[in-house]
């Protein structure tokens, strides 16, 4: 069987090191005026031929190229993993300054957490006015637990206990949603000292 992608793998692979040289730049340029780097770390993944195929069964869409590249918006996904909330925002803005970078599509979830506690910045974005991309921009708290989460999603036998679990997972999520921006309310007043 043909790839989704057609020929165009190669060039999903080089936008994707774009993106994140782009990142890169954004974040020495951080780094420089305040003597912290703003990002813990960053992934940059090019879905598997088979998760893709696999969400346009799930959306009742064409195995097509098209449907990979065009309809789907996620075939480019990067992750930005920051330490504090205000990080992520002006990380956001550095972003949608790039002229090589269009904004297409925002989903904030960290201020419209979903029901199950699930936070971060959700960006959908164009690079070169041709390949779409998914940018997840999130703190370390949030992250950990993205993981721990999704984790969760993959275990078949938690029958009786599931609500319990769902339940004690959103706690956490609040719970870190909180002392993030503690953290931050910290950091700010030792900027200011
Ligand atoms: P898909 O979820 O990929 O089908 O796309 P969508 O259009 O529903 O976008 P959405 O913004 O809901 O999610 C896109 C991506 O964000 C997912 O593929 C996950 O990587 C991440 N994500 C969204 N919701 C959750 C969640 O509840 N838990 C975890 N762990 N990750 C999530
Ligand atoms: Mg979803």
């Amino acid at each position: 069987m043909s790839s989704i992608y057609g020929d165009q793998y190669g060039r999903l692979e080089e936008t994707m090191e774009k993106l994140l040289a782009a990142i890169d730049g954004i974040r020495d340029e951080m780094s420089a005026e305040t003597g912290m780097d703003p990002v813990e770390h960053t992934l940059g993944r090019i879905k598997s031929e088979e998760s893709m195929r696999e969400k346009c069964r799930r959306q009742g869409l064409p195995e097509t190229e098209e449907s990979a590249l065009a309809v789907l918006h996620d075939a480019i996904g990067v992750r930005i993993v920051c330490a504090f909330l205000d990080d992520v925002y002006e990380i956001r803005d550095r972003l949608a300054a790039l002229p090589a970078l269009e904004i297409v599509e925002e989903k904030d979830y960290i201020r419209h957490a979903k029901p199950n506690g699930y936070r971060s910045l959700h960006l959908i974005v164009r690079v070169d006015g041709r390949y779409p991309a998914e940018i997840q921009l999130r703190t370390i708290s949030m992250d950990t637990w993205a993981a721990l989460e999704h984790h969760l999603k993959y275990k078949k036998d938690i029958g009786g206990n599931l609500d319990l679990i769902t339940g004690e997972l959103k706690r956490c999520a609040d719970e870190l949603a909180s002392t993030d921006a503690s953290m931050q309310t910290i950091r700010d007043m030792i900027r200011t000292m």
